[in-house]
């Protein structure tokens, strides 16, 4: 069974590859007109066109998450082009492995610059898009939000940081009435360009062996025993999407195989 999303519109933040990419086809698959929005261009251009091809609706849109006027003209891009959106997708994130030792303010503020201000700043204006006619909107934490892995302090921080702006989120909208439900994703590892950089930047940082050590390591703490794929997270964010979970607001779905409970 699959959720349907024949005529939902989601926009998909860092849509034009990874995590955000798989998403998008996920649910061009099941019905929904999906919009790529990204500071990747070619990439998002490219992965829009395919999914054309293969009979989907979809829109390329430049956004910077960081930036309150970029979010302004992608949404009114949107709102031209398919009259606005049902659904959000904030799934844009950035990571940078760093002992707290050695931290790099630069870096740091960066992961946080784009995880945590890229996210609220897409709460905000999915807000205003969505209130009217009510609509949800599906953040993007990380099983690091909850456990204690070492070498990835900040963007543990940054994603901890984002559960509690989705309750916060699911609270507002409930308080002032604009029917959006919030809610959160928290994807365990999954081997793309991300997670597989993460585990090279676990040996590198000293921390693990080997780059197969820090892969292993995640698995055996992980009681379904492997890795998350791309597909597992694109399906719980479609079903949160989706009509299957009206009633679901405010809560973190982990994805992760039970490694963060
Ligand atoms: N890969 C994993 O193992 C993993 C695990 C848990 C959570 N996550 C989270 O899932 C999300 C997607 O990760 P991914 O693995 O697809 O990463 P990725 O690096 O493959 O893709 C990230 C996308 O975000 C875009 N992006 C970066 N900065 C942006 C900005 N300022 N504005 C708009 N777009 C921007 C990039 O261009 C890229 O298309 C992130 O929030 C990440 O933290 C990933």
């Amino acid at each position: 069974m699959t959720t349907d999303l024949t005529g939902t519109r989601v926009l998909i933040t860092g849509g034009a590859n990874g995590l955000g990419l798989r998403e998008a086809q996920t649910m061009s698959a099941r019905g929904a007109s999906v919009i790529l929005a990204d500071i990747d261009e070619r990439a998002g251009t490219e992965a829009a066109e395919a999914l054309r091809a293969a009979g989907g609706s979809a829109l390329f849109v430049l956004l910077d998450v960081t930036d309150d006027a970029s979010w302004v003209a992608a949404l009114e891009t949107v709102a031209q082009e398919l009259g606005g959106i049902d659904a959000l997708v904030n799934n844009a994130g950035i990571e940078i492995s760093d002992l707290l030792i050695d931290l790099d303010p630069v870096g740091a503020r960066r992961v946080l610059d784009v995880n945590v201000i890229g996210t609220a700043l897409g709460i905000k204006h999915g807000f205003r898009s969505l209130k009217e006619r009510g609509g949800v909107i599906v953040n993007t934490a990380s099983v690091a939000a909850t456990i204690a892995f070492p070498g990835i302090g900040i963007y543990s921080a940054s994603k901890s940081a984002v559960e509690r702006l989705t309750k916060v989120a699911a609270a507002e909208s409930g308080r002032l009435g604009y029917g959006v439900r919030v809610n959160t994703v928290a994807p365990g590892l999954v081997p793309n360009a991300m997670g597989g950089q993460l585990a090279v930047d676990m040996e590198r940082l000293g921390l693990f062996e080997s780059t197969d050590a820090a892969v292993g390591a995640v698995v055996s703490l992980t009681p379904s025993g492997r890795l998350a794929t791309e597909d597992d997270i694109a399906a719980g964010v479609a079903f949160l999407v989706s009509e299957d979970a009206a009633f679901i607001n405010g809560v973190t779905l982990s994805i992760d195989g039970a490694m963060g409970m």
